[in-house]
C-alpha cells in the first residue's frame, strides 16, 4: 500500500469531522472587507500559513489551487478574481471535494458578491494535474507538497508535483506555497510513519533543500514571504534525542529561467551604500542610492559583501520579503 492511500484516508476523515489541530498554525484569519468566511472553513483550515498575498492579487488572474481542503483559500482567491472558473481547485479525495463544495455554498449565503461557480472544483492529483500547459497565472498549494516523498535522483513525488506546477504556469507565472520545514533531517522512524507524513510532520525538508527543489524544477526567482515556528516535536513523545522545532515557510516562486550564475532567492536582505557619491553602481545592473536600503537577492548580497567595502552594508535575512528587488 503506498503512502498515498494513508493520505487519502486521513483527509477523507478530516473532511467528515473537522480536526482543528491538523496542520494548522494559530494565526488570525486575513481580514478582507466584505468577505464573510463560514466558521466551518476556519475549522477546516488545514494549512500552515497563507498562499494568498494581498500585494500580488489581481482581478485577471487564473488561479490553480491544489489540495482544496475546506475551501478557505480558494474562497479568498475568488474574492479577487470574482468570475466563474477564476479559481480551479483540484483534489483527489472525494469527501474533501464534496465538503469544499458545500462550504462554498455556505459562503455564497453569507456573501452577495460570491457565486460557487467562481471556484471550479475538479477531481485531480497534484502528480498529474488535469490542466493544460501554460494556462495558469497563479498556482498555489498549502501544506500538501511536504507530504510527498522525494529522492536524490530528482524523480520522487515532490519533484513530479513541482514539475506539474511548472508545466501549467504561464511564463512569469507565480507558484505560491506554504509548507513546514525542518532545521535538521527528520529521523527515519518518523519519516516511515505514513500517518505523521499525512499530517504534515515527517515529510519536511530543510530550508536549503526545499528551495533547491523549486530551482531544480525551473523556478529562477524565489521570494521568501515568511518563516516562523510551526510545531515542536517533543523528544519523549516522538522518540528523539532532543526536541525538534519545525518551522513553516511561505514562498512565491516565478516561472522565469534560472540565471546562469544561479537563482535569485530573496530572503529580505538589503544592501546600503554610504559612500561619498550619490549612487553606487556594481556594474552588474544594481544601482544603490546613497543611504537607502535596496532589496537584494542572497546571490547579490553575497557578491556585494565579498567586495569588502567600508561604504557597503549588507543586512541579514528577515525572512519577510514582499517584492521589489534587484534582479
Ligand atoms: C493538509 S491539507 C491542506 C488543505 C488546504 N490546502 C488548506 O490549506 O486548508 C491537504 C489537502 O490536499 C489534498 N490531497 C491529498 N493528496 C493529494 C494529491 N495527491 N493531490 C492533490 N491534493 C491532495 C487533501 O485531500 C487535502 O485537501
Amino acid at each position: 500500500m503506498s503512502y498515498h492511500t494513508t493520505v487519502q484516508e486521513v483527509y477523507a476523515k478530516a473532511a467528515e469531522s473537522p480536526e482543528k489541530a491538523l496542520c494548522c498554525v494559530p494565526q488570525r484569519p486575513m481580514y478582507l472587507p466584505g468577505l464573510k468566511i463560514p466558521s466551518i472553513m476556519h475549522e477546516m483550515n488545514y494549512g500552515c500559513g497563507s498562499t494568498v498575498h494581498l500585494q500580488d492579487m489581481s482581478k485577471d488572474q487564473t488561479v490553480l489551487y491544489v489540495g482544496v481542503g475546506g475551501g478557505l483559500e480558494a474562497l479568498q482567491f475568488a474574492y479577487f478574481s470574482r468570475r466563474a472558473g477564476g479559481v480551479i481547485a483540484v483534489d483527489p479525495v472525494k469527501e474533501m471535494r464534496d465538503v469544499a463544495q458545500k462550504n462554498l455554498q455556505e459562503a455564497a449565503k453569507l456573501n452577495d458578491w460570491f457565486d460557487p461557480s467562481f471556484v471550479d472544483i475538479r477531481d485531480g492529483d497534484a502528480l498529474d494535474l488535469p490542466i493544460e500547459d501554460q494556462s495558469i497565472t497563479v498556482a498555489a498549494q498549502n501544506c500538501l507538497f511536504n507530504i510527498f516523498t522525494t529522492d536524490d535522483e530528482g524523480v520522487g513525488d515532490l519533484e513530479k508535483a513541482l514539475s506539474e506546477m511548472h508545466r501549467v504556469l504561464k511564463n512569469s507565472g507565480r507558484l505560491s506555497m506554504s509548507d513546514p520545514i525542518t532545521p535538521q533531517p527528520i529521523p527515519q522512524h518518523l519519516k516511515d510513519d505514513e500517518t505523521l507524513r499525512a499530517q504534515c510532520i515527517s515529510g519536511c525538508l530543510s530550508y536549503e533543500t526545499y528551495i533547491q527543489k523549486m530551482v531544480d524544477a525551473g523556478f529562477g526567482s524565489i521570494e521568501v514571504r515568511s518563516r516562523r515556528p510551526y510545531r515542536m516535536l517533543d523528544k519523549k513523545r516522538y522518540n528523539l534525542d532532543s526536541d525538534l522545532l519545525l518551522e513553516t515557510i511561505e514562498v512565491c516562486a516565478y516561472r522565469t529561467a534560472v540565471p546562469a550564475d544561479g537563482p535569485c532567492v530573496f530572503t529580505g536582505q538589503t544592501a546600503i551604500y554610504t559612500g561619498s557619491d550619490e549612487m553606487f553602481d556594481d556594474g552588474k545592473g544594481h544601482t544603490l542610492v546613497r543611504d537607502i536600503p535596496m532589496n537584494v537577492c542572497d546571490k547579490t548580497a553575497g557578491a556585494l559583501a565579498s567586495l569588502n567595502r567600508d561604504d557597503l552594508t549588507i543586512t541579514a535575512s528577515t525572512w519577510h520579503y514582499a517584492g521589489g528587488g534587484c534582479c
